[in-house]
């Protein structure tokens, strides 16, 4: 699979996002060692800085299923990290798409369909390798491998994995082996058994404990009233 790799880029799924145009293979992928501009869900600005993170955009083919592709990227990432962390490091998932280290946000992952002749699934992943500080806003939220063991991990070989377990876990997508991708996703997924609110664009929709993840993807929630209710990583996130 092709591995376009750069010093420089606004943002790597941008750039990915315009090679698609031209129609280049499923697989194909974007590497930055500097990330200008970078966005996350919904736009936001994503902090990057040069030779710590890795800015991975990856050009997928299409799946019916937002949840099931961002769980499937989820489970790829975290495989591949736990590779380089100690053993007993507290990794997770917070569904849909964020990887905790600690508590604190490592990793974000955004997922993008875009419309050309063939159809492409942009997956973006943005992981804080051997930061050593953040910006003061970010400080709450976010970290880096390196700020939570003390150790710093060549960017290169974080990149292999994480491409290849991506693969694999997409693999097990198109060949309908997505009880594979669910396992990886109970184990780490740090939501289970918690107090989540449901977060739409509006604000709180609903508030509940999250109680499993659902075959296609979706979170089941316990609501306050009784009844549980299944939300998607389109519509929603959690708090
Ligand atoms: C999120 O948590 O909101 C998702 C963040 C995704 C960031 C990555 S970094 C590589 C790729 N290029 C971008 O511009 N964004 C994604």
């Amino acid at each position: 699979m092709k591995l376009i790799v750069l010093d420089e880029v606004d943002s790597t799924n941008t750039y990915l996002k315009q090679l698609c145009q031209e129609g280049v293979p499923y697989g194909t992928a974007v590497y930055s060692d500097n990330q200008k501009t970078g966005y996350g869900r919904r736009g936001k600005f994503w902090h990057s800085e040069k030779g710590c993170n890795i800015s991975l955009s990856m050009a997928l083919e299409p799946f019916e299923g937002d949840s099931l592709i961002s769980l499937a990227v989820a489970a790829g990432v975290v495989t591949s990290l736990k590779m380089y962390l100690p053993p007993k490091a507290n990794i997770g998932i917070k569904w849909p798409n964020d990887i905790l280290l600690n508590g604190k946000k490592i990793c974000g992952i955004s997922c993008e369909k875009i419309h050309t002749d063939k159809g492409y699934v942009i997956i973006g992943i943005g992981i804080n390798v051997n930061n050593t500080s953040f910006p003061a806003e970010l400080t709450q939220k976010a970290t880096s491998i390196f700020l939570e063991t003390g150790e710093s991990i060549d960017l290169s070989y974080i990149e292999n994995a994480v491409r290849s377990h991506v693969r694999v876990m997409c693999h097990f997508l198109a060949g309908g082996a997505t009880s594979q991708i669910l396992k990886v996703v109970r184990d780490f997924c740090v939501n289970l058994g918690q107090e989540v609110s449901i977060i739409g664009e509006a604000g709180v929709i609903a508030q509940g404990i999250a109680k499993d993840i659902a075959a296609d993807g979706g979170i089941i929630i316990s609501k306050e009233d009784g009844s549980d209710a299944v939300y998607y990583s389109g519509e929603i996130s959690l708090r």
